[in-house]
């Protein structure tokens, strides 16, 4: 089966698929592997739900609300059929995953369900449900990583683009669905990972962010099952594409983060200087009860890591508050954890059960909604003070900005991002998008720095 959707000559577009795309990087980059897929079989993706022929929603699992929001737009869809009869609506993603039949049965309008490695089975499901059945493919695989399927970008800004480096996850943190809707972990081939970054440079883009889960347990293994590429190894090979490819990548973990590659980053100008760094509890029996499998100190330690071989290093991280038995001095530890990390930027979120975890399982989810809610909002509001105290220290400065495009707020503003990954913004005047510029910072908010070209930037 493999290769023969990439060899396949494209079908000439006469129908049209609708994809709507929810939860993380992971599920965006598959999108594009999906409309991909599609187009081989006559699809092309448009903007108008009302044309389509076709309806995806490719969905997350990750927190109860994100599941209740595609529930929610489901129905909506649902209307949308009642006008357009023929419409085949597929749920496609980590809910599709989870919750397999069960969205056939409570869900009229849903034709398909297909999980993340059942993709390339698309064209089939489909054929199936044209001679009047519902269609279901949630099979996991352990080698499956679409590699070279080569991905249509969809609402791409044509500077910046994701590369899926590996699929799954091994971890089993206690709280997480991901293991579940994702199946195990496996690493995408070297050269198909070069060659699309190769490509995307090509065709005038300017940055590739590698994706996967745990981006430092990516390894090529010969039959000895001896590690012989590393993460580190990739990332040095995608940042000798070019001097002017800016090379971001995201998750790390902790616990798997090598000294190669922050020594990696600190050795190329275009690896950029800029880390997420989930950190989930500041208190090592929380952490322990979360399997995240490091503890307070350790966590610290690295952190002390990353500032020590690259001071300038961009660092965000994530946050779950109110996990199970967690008690208020250990929400403590978080708080302090968070104003000794001063990280750049966190996403917080409350703890939420998902059923069939580890947690889920063992512990009971026992801390009420309002103190999670109390404890968010503790650690939000220091988040902020932190964002605020840190920016502030940029004003007068100046960074190195890709240009991505024009600001939400005004046309005559570009936005772009600096090195550490914080969003900039200044009057675009003659400078188009996918061009490097100098920006003198002048003013700042919680979430961007504000300022003025100084002058352009060549490489
Ligand atoms: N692979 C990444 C995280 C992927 S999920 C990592 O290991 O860091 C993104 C974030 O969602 C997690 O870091 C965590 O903070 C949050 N998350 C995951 N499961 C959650 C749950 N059950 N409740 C609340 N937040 C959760
Ligand atoms: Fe989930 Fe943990 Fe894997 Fe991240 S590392 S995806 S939090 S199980
Ligand atoms: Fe959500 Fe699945 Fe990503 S659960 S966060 S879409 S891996």
């Amino acid at each position: 089966m493999k290769g023969v959707i990439a060899d396949t000559a494209h079908e000439s577009a006469t129908r049209n698929l609708y994809i709507e795309t929810y939860g993380c990087a992971m599920n965006l980059a598959d999108s594009e592997v999906v409309a991909s897929i599609m187009a081989t079989k006559g699809f092309k993706t448009t903007d108008d739900i009302q044309e389509a022929d076709v309806v995806f929603v490719n969905t997350c699992s990750i927190r109860d609300n994100a599941e209740a929001h595609v529930w929610g737009r489901l129905r909506e869809i649902k209307h949308q059929k009642k006008t357009n009869p023929g419409m085949i609506v597929g749920v496609l993603g980590c809910m599709a995953e989870r919750l397999k039949t069960q969205f056939l049965e409570k869900e009229q309008i849903i034709d398909i369900v297909v999980g993340p490695d059942a993709y390339r089975d698309i064209p089939r499901l489909i054929e199936q449900v044209e001679d009047g059945q519902k269609a279901m493919n949630v099979l996991l695989s352990r080698e499956e990583t679409y590699a070279e399927i080569v991905p249509v970008r969809l609402s791409s800004n044509g500077v910046s683009a994701y590369i899926s480096i590996m699929r799954g996850c091994d971890n089993m943190c206690s709280f997480c669905v991901v293991p579940f809707t994702r199946g195990r972990e496996r690493s995408r081939e070297p050269e198909s990972i070069i060659k699309e970054a190769q490509e995307l440079y090509n065709q005038g883009y300017k940055e590739v962010t590698l994706l996967g889960q745990n981006v430092d347990s990516y390894k090529m293994e010969n039959e000895q099952n001896e590690v012989v590429f590393t993460f580190a190894q990739l990332l040095e090979k995608v940042a000798q594409i070019a001097p002017d490819l800016r090379v971001r990548f995201t998750s790390s973990h902790p616990k798997d983060i090598t000294d190669e590659v922050l020594y990696t980053i600190k050795k190329y100008d275009n690896i950029c200087n800029y880390i997420h760094y989930p950190m989930q509890s500041g208190n090592t029996r929380v952490l322990n009860m979360m399997n995240r499998t490091y503890d307070r100190d350790w966590f610290k330690m690295r952190l002390d890591k990353i500032r020590e071989v690259i001071p300038d290093c961009g660092i965000s991280t994530d946050i779950i508050t109110g996990f199970c038995t967690e008690t208020e001095e250990e929400h403590q530890d978080t708080l302090t954890m968070f104003d000794y990390g001063k990280f750049d930027f966190a996403f917080m979120y409350k703890y939420s059960e998902r059923p069939g975890t580890l947690a889920a399982r063992r512990y009971a989810d026992d801390i009420p909604e309002e103190v999670k809610g109390r404890r968010l909002t503790e650690i939000i509001d220091l988040q902020h003070r932190n964002s605020i105290i840190k920016n502030t220290s940029e004003i007068g400065k100046t960074h190195i900005v890709l240009i991505e495009g024009e600001s939400k707020k005004s046309e005559l503003d570009a936005k772009g991002r600096n090195d550490q990954n914080k969003i900039v913004i200044f009057p675009i005047e003659n400078y188009k998008k996918g061009q490097y510029v100098k920006v003198l910072i002048e003013r700042v908010t919680i979430t961007s720095l504000i300022g003025r070209i100084v002058e352009e930037v060549k490489f």
